[in-house]
């Protein structure tokens, strides 16, 4: 008889992710201050509190039985200010910094913790799933690699480790992305009867990029994976990319079910959050910065919101803008792109240098084409939501052109938010095409030319037009909000699945 079976009082739902829900400031005096984030996962589990779930059952997407369903949130600490509330709490954070959510930190070592999180899962897997190698350069599998490989087994033990722990006999574990890939395989050993599954938020790569990984590693994550009940892909297309990757690698996947779930905008959350006073203060600061044209009404406007991030394309979006202002002088004080490109991952050289040359880029434009009345490129790179929400609500134009992406919900969320009605210049390659391509202007996001061509279009597409198709891609957008997403997931992983016997 295993000490387990002595019915530990685990958590029945249980989400792992790398980044949190929360995240902790620490001042020089050692004040910790928390900053909750948002996202579909935060929705999806607050979805649970409030549909009461005592009893553990699932009916037509909500939970029935009384009392709150009991979950816990399994992350990593991120940085001084995430380890020292670790210290402090031992790891189970103040339900007053999580909103309620019982969230579990783990204090995994800073070193072991960057080898697998800036080594392997930003620097390799981020890079193969978002064919983002520059050959002859990278990628290069050394022993460096190899010493960083163990420390992506180590963390990925360490949170198997924890769910292993905090999880009631038969709970449902949801496993997120690519920085936990092994987690699934190293859970079931260790809990045989817990149901796992896993999603990923990224693209998957075809085979032959796939496979430039050294054949051992390519086993192992995919063998990883497949040690879950029920693995989840944002689109049918990254869903074939893994079954083809499993066809070559593994001879298959093992009886694994797998799911498409297409994350979705938060229809009520942003139209609510969009119109309060903070985003009404920026908008005006932005209508200022942005504007009027010679003849005196607003200039349109170009609104790009990312990460700074090497798949988002921000270059060549800037390039685009610059050829269409090569190409179409009419536009000359007429337009202004509005590009905000938040920091992302500055640990890492590429990003800090593709940061940098964003900058130098939307500067080279203004000195080009700009005039004492017009600035050309509005480049904002302080992360403030609220201003990304006056900038939804002004554009005429969105771009969106991802060299690949595993969804964009900047994409989703512009036309539910946009006041005028906005024409959506939309990558082919990101997910969100799956669902949003036939009201969108799509471009190939290598191609510059065809990009400045569709920003041309999208400017000058009729106000009628303009309606109709945000109308539907609004539709298109919030077809599965995040509550929803998360318990479709939830409720496939618990009734699809057999019941697995305790050990
Ligand atoms: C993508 C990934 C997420 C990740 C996010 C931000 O959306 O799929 O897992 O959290 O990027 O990246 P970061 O490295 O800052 O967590």
């Amino acid at each position: 008889v295993s000490e387990r079976s002595a019915a530990p009082a685990g958590a029945e739902v249980l989400v792992a992710s790398n980044r949190g829900p929360v995240s902790y400031g620490l001042a020089e005096d050692g004040t910790l201050t928390a900053k909750r984030g948002g996202g579909g996962l935060v929705s999806g589990l607050s979805a649970i509190g409030q549909s009461g779930g005592g009893a553990q059952r699932l009916d037509e997407g909500r939970w029935s039985g009384d009392g709150r369903a009991d979950a816990v949130w399994v992350c990593a600490a991120l940085g001084d200010g995430d380890r020292e509330a670790v210290r402090r709490t031992g790891g189970a954070l103040d339900p007053a910094d999580t909103g309620g959510q019982r969230v579990r930190m783990l204090d995994i070592p800073a070193e072991v913790h960057a080898a697998a999180y800036n080594g392997i899962a930003n620097s390799v897997l981020w890079f193969v799933h978002h064919m983002l190698y520059q050959t002859p350069l990278e990628p290069v599998f050394d022993a460096e690699f190899r010493a960083q490989w163990a420390s992506y087994e180590a963390y990925n033990r360490a949170f198997a480790q924890a769910l292993a722990d905090e999880a009631a006999e038969g709970a449902a574990v949801l496993v997120q992305d690519y920085h936990l890939s092994l987690v699934p395989g190293m859970l079931r050993a260790l809990r045989p009867d817990v149901r796992i599954a896993h999603f990923s938020h990224t693209p998957w790569a075809p085979p032959e990029y796939f496979r430039m990984l050294p054949d051992d590693i390519a086993e192992q994550l995919l063998r990883g994976m497949l040690g879950a009940d029920r693995l989840g892909f944002l689109t049918h297309r990254w869903a074939n990319a893994f079954r083809a990757c499993c066809a070559e690698v593994t001879g298959g996947t093992e009886g694994t079910l797998i799911g498409v779930h297409g994350l979705g905008a938060d229809a009520a959350f942003l139209r609510e959050r969009s119109q309060q006073a903070d985003v009404n203060e920026r908008l005006a600061i932005l209508r200022e910065q942005i504007g009027t044209g010679p003849d005196g009404t607003a200039r349109k406007t170009v609104v790009r919101v990312d990460r700074t991030e090497l798949s988002k394309n921000i270059v060549r979006g800037l390039l685009a803008y610059r050829e269409l202002l090569a190409g179409h002088p009419s536009w000359h004080g007429r337009v202004v792109h509005v590009a905000f490109a938040y920091p992302s991952r500055q640990d890492l050289a590429v990003y800090r240098e593709y940061t940098a040359q964003v900058g130098r880029l939307a500067e080279e434009i203004n000195a080009e084409y700009g005039t004492e009345s017009w600035q050309p490129v509005v480049l904002h790179v302080k992360d403030d939501f609220a201003r990304s929400l006056a900038a939804y609500r002004l554009a005429d134009v969105a771009l969106v052109n991802p060299i690949r992406d595993g969804m964009n919900l900047v994409a989703k969320e512009i036309p539910v938010v946009s006041e005028r009605g906005c024409a959506l210049v939309l990558s082919r390659e990101a997910g969100a095409h799956e669902e949003l391509g036939e009201d969108a202007l799509t471009v190939n996001p290598y191609d510059v030319g065809d990009t400045a061509r569709a920003l041309h279009e999208a400017l000058t597409m009729e106000a009628g037009e303009r309606g109709e198709r945000t109308a539907r891609l609004a539709a298109a957008a919030t077809a599965l909000p995040p509550a929803q997403w998360f318990l479709e997931q939830l409720r496939a992983l618990r009734e699809e699945t057999p019941k697995r016997n305790a050990p």
